[in-house]
């Protein structure tokens, strides 16, 4: 998080700069990459025929060093060999060390993160944790980047961004106060949103099915797995094992892996786990995967208005004296959105002008704990909101143009198929459950934000979805495997809660192995842990770490110069190790909501 309201590029570190003229660049190569290849392959073939298992490598444009792009061509459809062909966008950072060992494909997260993309900006960061003798690949899942067929439901970017300007979706759903859960006024507001959100559901649906129709069939997990099997095949060989790491949304994906696969599986590293039973339940439609998502954030929430009052105003100016009670914390940041649902605030001059409102507020909060390195910001962010000017508030987490990659409905498209699908569009929530769920969440799971992960995972509204894909997989998730899987979860993710860490640990006790990141934070790149990174480090070596090994954080939320001595006293190698571990986190979150920095 930055602020905005400077050119954007200036006051970014130059590695920031240069990953933004990236993603420019990419962004334009992304729309021209099938010509690219015709050209780069031979020139007399205008018909290039696109056999199933075709790959290439070429340089990047523009290029990378040690990072090679590409593509490779997979059936469409793995039922169904009259679909034709899709291409997966791919990016490798290349092993450096020889043994070379072989491929370790990675995902970012979302769903609709761009992992080619992650690799271009993150690979070197990645091969310090993953190791260099392995190639590092990327590869922009189904519907998502610059894979095609891409999901493009709306006609155009602007299109995209306005759809979203000011609605419950881009700005979350405003609970107008929380001490009063039984209110009536509440529940009326609550079904009031909840309607909003389901005519704009249904508005998006429909797009998608003018616009993409059967395309859209084939962007589920579970293809997506039978990709990864797919090139693996295809690069590495028919019977050289599988190796992936996955972050986040990774998780899913990777417990998918593991469990659809297990006999092909080689090294696999799971981090910032959800529940993936609840994910692909035949009885969990996906509007109510985030009650289970939500369980460690209130644990996030009371660490940062801790962590803020020990540091004193200087550091973080949401407090008021040092060591001030954290509850005051808590207490002006309630009135702040009881205030705000009462009376939002104008926001002329953002990069957008509009308006925040306490939806928009309490929401970008729970975004705010999924990252402590961005704790600092935020506090003077907030106090600069509670002081009425919202503007850098609202910059940080609005859509804008030009949108470089969170574009259109990538989530949707994978979540959607992973939900099961309605018996009847009866059978799916109507406003008034959607609320009665909401208030379930914010009673039982997180008074503050039971109601928030709209905002950065807008899920829901599935009965609307025009198609089935050919495959979902509902476990069973007691695969036995050779090499047990690396299961990282933090103490307080308030995200992706610790309990589905030792859940999908305890449903494969033989075959995983769990550690567990003392901090908070959305995975364990939220905060460097030098720790957790060498753990990681020696998994893909061969050495797999002891169930239950707990490590420590070697960073401060509010960094100080104490805390700053003590990383300057770190080997030099070390200390390149935190700073990857912070950049890769960086990435991460980029690639999760593209709506950062
Ligand atoms: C909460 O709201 C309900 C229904 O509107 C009302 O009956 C009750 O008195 C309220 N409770 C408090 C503590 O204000
Ligand atoms: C999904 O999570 C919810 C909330 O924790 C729980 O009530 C439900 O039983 C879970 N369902 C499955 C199939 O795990
Ligand atoms: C509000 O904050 C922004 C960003 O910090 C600043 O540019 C602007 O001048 C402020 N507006 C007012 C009215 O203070
Ligand atoms: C795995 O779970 C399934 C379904 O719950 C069960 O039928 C099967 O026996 C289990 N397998 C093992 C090896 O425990
Ligand atoms: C692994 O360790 C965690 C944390 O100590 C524990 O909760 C879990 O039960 C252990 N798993 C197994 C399979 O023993």
């Amino acid at each position: 998080m930055k602020n905005h309201n400077a050119p954007l590029t200036s006051r970014l570190p130059i590695s920031k700069r240069i990953l933004i003229t990236l993603l420019v660049l990419i962004s334009v190569f992304v729309f021209s990459t099938n010509r690219l290849v015709d050209y780069n392959e031979n020139t007399f073939s205008f018909v290039r025929v696109e056999t199933p298992g075709n790959f290439h490598w070429q340089e990047c444009i523009p290029s990378v060093e040690n990072v090679e792009c590409g593509s490779i061509v997979v059936p469409k459809d793995y039922f169904n060999p009259d679909a034709g062909v899709a291409t997966i966008a791919l990016a490798k950072y290349k092993a450096k060390k020889s043994p070379r060992k072989g491929s370790v494909f990675v995902n970012p997260g979302g769903p609709g993160g761009p992992g080619a993309l992650f690799v271009i900006a993150s690979g070197s960061n990645l091969a310090k944790v993953i190791g260099d003798e392995w190639d590092i690949v990327g590869f922009d899942p189904r519907g998502i980047g610059s894979t095609r067929p891409a999901t493009r439901c709306f006609s155009s970017l602007l299109e995209n961004a306005v759809f979203f300007a000011n609605t419950v979706i881009e700005q979350g759903i405003t609970v107008s106060s929380i001490s009063n859960l039984s209110s009536v006024l509440l529940y009326d507001e609550l079904v009031e949103q909840h309607r909003q959100f389901l005519a704009l559901k249904q508005a998006q649906a429909e797009l998608c099915r003018k616009n993409m129709g059967d395309e859209l069939k084939y962007m589920g997990t579970a293809t997506v797995v039978r990709d990864i099997d797919f090139m693996s095949k295809a690069l590495e060989g028919e019977d050289t094992k599988i190796n992936y790491w996955g972050g986040s949304y990774g998780s899913i994906l990777g417990a998918y892996l593991v469990n659809m696969l297990p006999r092909r599986i080689g090294y696999a590293v799971i981090d910032g786990i959800a529940d993936p039973v609840n994910w692909s339940s035949d009885c969990e439609p996906s509007h109510k995967w985030p009650i289970n998502w939500v369980s460690d954030a209130e644990k996030t929430y009371k660490l940062f208005l801790e962590d803020c009052s020990k540091a004193g105003p200087s550091l973080c100016p949401l407090t008021r004296y040092k060591d001030e009670p954290w509850q005051n914390l808590e207490r002006r940041f309630e009135d702040f959105f009881d205030a705000t649902a009462r009376k939002p605030i104008p926001v002329p001059f953002g990069n957008r002008p509009g308006y925040l409102t306490s939806g928009g507020a309490r929401g970008f909060l729970e975004v705010v704990l999924q990252r402590p390195a961005g704790w600092p910001l935020a506090a003077e962010v907030y106090s600069s909101a509670m002081a009425g000017n919202a503007t850098q508030l609202y910059n940080l987490f609005i859509y804008r143009l030009p949108l470089p990659y969170r574009v259109d409905l990538t989530r949707l498209a994978v979540t959607c198929l992973d939900s099961p699908r309605p018996e009847s569009l009866e059978s799916f929530p109507t406003a008034e459950s959607l609320t009665e769920q909401g208030l379930k969440s914010l009673r039982e799971m997180s008074p503050h934000f039971g109601l928030s992960t709209g905002i950065s995972e807008p899920d829901g509204g599935c009965q609307y979805w025009p198609v089935d894909g050919p495959e979902r997989f509902t476990g069973p998730w007691n695969a036995t495997l050779e090499t047990k899987m690396l299961i990282v979860s933090n103490t307080a993710d308030p995200i992706t809660p610790m309990s589905s860490g030792i859940l999908v640990n305890s449903l494969m006790p033989d075959s995983s192995v769990l550690v567990i990141q003392d901090g908070p934070g959305h995975t364990s790149f939220a905060m460097p842990s030098l720790c957790t990174a060498k753990l990681q480090r020696r998994y893909f070596a061969g050495d797999i770490p002891q169930n239950g090994t707990l490590c420590p954080v070697d960073v401060k939320t509010f960094p100080d110069e104490d805390s700053e001595r003590s990383l300057q006293a770190l080997s030099r190698e070390d200390q390149e190790l935190v700073d990857a571990l912070k950049e890769i986190g960086e990435g991460l979150m980029h690639a999760r909501f593209g709506f950062h920095e």
